[in-house]
């Protein structure tokens, strides 16, 4: 009989999670607690318990090119950058290919995982459920594969800021921000510095009396649009890149990011500019900020001193008085509580993972925790991956990484949520055999291998050989810069004009090297 899988939580990681489990053979049941599949890309007017929140007018900050599934390449129409409601879209364009949607139960909310009476022998899970009519039931299942989230425990530190008990003016987390509409005309603080700190401010600034953004540490802000008005994420994650990255030193590198970032507009002078190096931490990708910035409707702020009341006070001693709103951009934690809490051992009671997914303490690899890294790329292509080395490592095929859970092996143990994108990719592909062989590919195909070393790290390189191998992988890497034209390239424009000065140039050039050489020769 097939090993029998639970997947908690049908955002996009459960529903590839489904996918490689059946790619594998095994037997997967999904439990998700909404009442749809989508996770964070299922906008809701209101946030919903254990859910992740998104607000109306976000956008994807990764192309579609890089962010899809390896072998499921996003409608070609798509733009290059995605409103969350066409994200959903593709998702659900995903699990009906792939005949997804029967393994999954909506409204069943997974309540507890225990592991089971005979775990030492079987690494069996006991998993409690509740439906929405408060029926309970528990299931046994060999494995279970964690892919709940983790941006749905908003983290709120008003301890933080002194007097904020006087503040008498609205606020909230940026979990609780859907729209612009209720701050129109007012004067508003948004607190932090990430991408939806970046997104909101810009946004809010559009329509209020005032938006201040307040930053501890500043941020590197980098655009969607790299050059030619290409999308960033293809031209910077390569191998040719990678590779040109290994040999130049760290500072010379750090130079180049600052100096790309600092001609579009100066860190110092846009007040942004932060004491970090710019590859130290991942950049915000943001293309209205610096225009709000120049409008003087949003203003960039130190961090907070205290409030008084409705005033706030920074740490460089300047007040802004009648803030009528507070938006924190504070981050998120995770929120596993329905996870035994034997397996929190890492510092701080946090969790330790084998290769980012497994749980070293267990003495079977059978609770995958999947999509919890913080990679500088894309992040579905890297669950994807985890998800086939994963259903593999179950199914019992990498013997060499069951060993690992032997008491005697050392576990490499890895807290840090961020991970490198391609070599990440490449150390769970290696494993899988589907990592692609580049040397070989140049000698036999020179088109695709030209493209896998120079072009942009495609998830489509994962499905040219190995177990899952994909027919259609070759095709789709010799036709991603067609994808990336097709929506904008929907007016037929005129030729480029001739210009002549480029060969009158090279004449004048070459008959003064001619007139040189020939002063010379006498
Ligand atoms: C504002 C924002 C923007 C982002 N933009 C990008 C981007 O542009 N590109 C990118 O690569 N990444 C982006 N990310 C990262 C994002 O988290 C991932 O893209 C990804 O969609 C996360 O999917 P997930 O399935 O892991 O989690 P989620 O989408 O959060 O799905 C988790 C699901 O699990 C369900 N669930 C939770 N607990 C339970 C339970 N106990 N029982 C049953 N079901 C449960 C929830 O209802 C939910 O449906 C963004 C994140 C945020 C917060
Ligand atoms: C902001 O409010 C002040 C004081 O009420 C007013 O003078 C100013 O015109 C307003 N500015 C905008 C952009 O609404
Ligand atoms: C991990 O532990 C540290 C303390 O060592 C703590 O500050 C941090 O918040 C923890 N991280 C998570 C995700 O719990
Ligand atoms: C995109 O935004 C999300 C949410 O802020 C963030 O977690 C992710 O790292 C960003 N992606 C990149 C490539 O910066
Ligand atoms: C993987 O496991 C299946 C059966 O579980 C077996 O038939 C197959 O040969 C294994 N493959 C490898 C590469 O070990």
């Amino acid at each position: 009989m097939a090993r029998r899988v639970a997947v908690i939580g049908a955002g996009s990681s459960g529903l590839v999670c489904v996918k490689c489990c059946l790619d594998e053979g095994l037997a997967p049941v999904c439990f998700e607690s909404s009442d749809d599949i989508g996770g964070l890309w299922r906008f809701k007017e209101s946030p919903e318990q254990d859910s992740s929140a998104s607000y109306r007018s976000l956008f994807t900050n990764t192309s579609k090119e890089m962010m899809c599934f390896s072998d499921f390449p996003m409608p070609a129409h798509f733009p290059n950058y995605l409103h969350n409601s066409q994200l959903l879209q593709y998702l659900h364009l995903y699990a009906a290919h792939f005949n997804l949607l029967k393994h999954i139960r909506c409204q069943t909310t997974v309540l507890s995982v225990k592991q089971s009476p005979d775990f030492a022998c079987s690494g069996q899970w006991e998993v409690l459920t509740e439906n929405s009519d408060g029926f309970q039931e528990t299931h046994i299942f060999d494995a279970v594969l964690v892919c709940a989230g983790h941006y749905s425990k908003p983290v709120l530190p008003l301890k933080d800021f002194p007097g904020f008990k006087t503040f008498k003016g609205q606020y909230c987390h940026s979990y609780q921000y859907k729209d612009p509409d209720p701050y129109k005309g007012k004067k508003v603080l948004v607190v932090g510095i990430g991408n939806s700190a970046a997104d909101i401010a810009s946004e809010l600034s559009r329509v209020t009396n005032k938006t201040f953004l307040s930053t501890r540490q500043g941020a590197w802000v980098v655009s969607r649009m790299s050059r030619k008005g290409h999308p960033l994420d293809l031209t910077v994650f390569s191998r040719f890149v990678e590779l040109v990255a290994l040999i130049l030193p760290r500072h010379l590198l750090n130079w180049i990011g600052e100096e790309k970032a600092n001609q579009r507009y100066n860190h110092r002078l846009y007040g942004l500019m932060p004491k970090h190096r710019f590859f130290d931490q991942r950049p915000v990708i943001n293309d209205d900020l610096p225009g709000c910035i120049l409008l003087g409707t949003l203003v960039i702020k130190p961090n907070i001193g205290e409030f008084q009341g409705s005033t706030v006070v920074f740490e460089d001693g300047t007040i802004e008085e009648q803030i009528d709103a507070v938006v924190f951009c504070t981050g998120y934690n995770y929120n596993f509580h329905f996870l035994p809490s034997s397996i929190f051992t890492g510092p701080g009671h946090n969790l330790t993972l084998y290769n980012h997914v497994f749980p070293p303490t267990l003495q079977h690899p059978t609770l995958g925790i999947m999509g919890l890294i913080e990679p500088w790329g894309p992040i579905m292509p890297v669950v994807e991956m985890q998800a086939r080395w994963a259903t593999r490592v179950i199914k019992g095929n990498l013997s060499k990484i069951l060993l690992c859970f032997s008491p005697r092996c050392n576990c490499p143990k890895n807290a840090d949520l961020q991970v490198e994108y391609i070599p990440y990719l490449d150390q769970l592909a290696n494993q899988l055999r589907v990592r692609p062989n580049l040397f070989w590919l140049l000698l036999t195909d020179p088109p695709v291998g030209f493209r896998v070393l120079f072009g942009p790290c495609t998830p489509y390189q994962y499905r040219l050989r190995g177990p899952g191998k994909w027919a259609g992988a070759r095709n789709a890497i010799l036709t991603v810069w067609d994808r990336v034209e097709q929506p904008m390239m929907v007016r037929v424009v005129p030729e480029d004009h001739p210009s002549r000065l480029p060969a009158l140039l090279s004449l004048f050039g070459v008959t003064v090297l001619i007139t040189a050489l020939y002063a010379r020769g006498r």
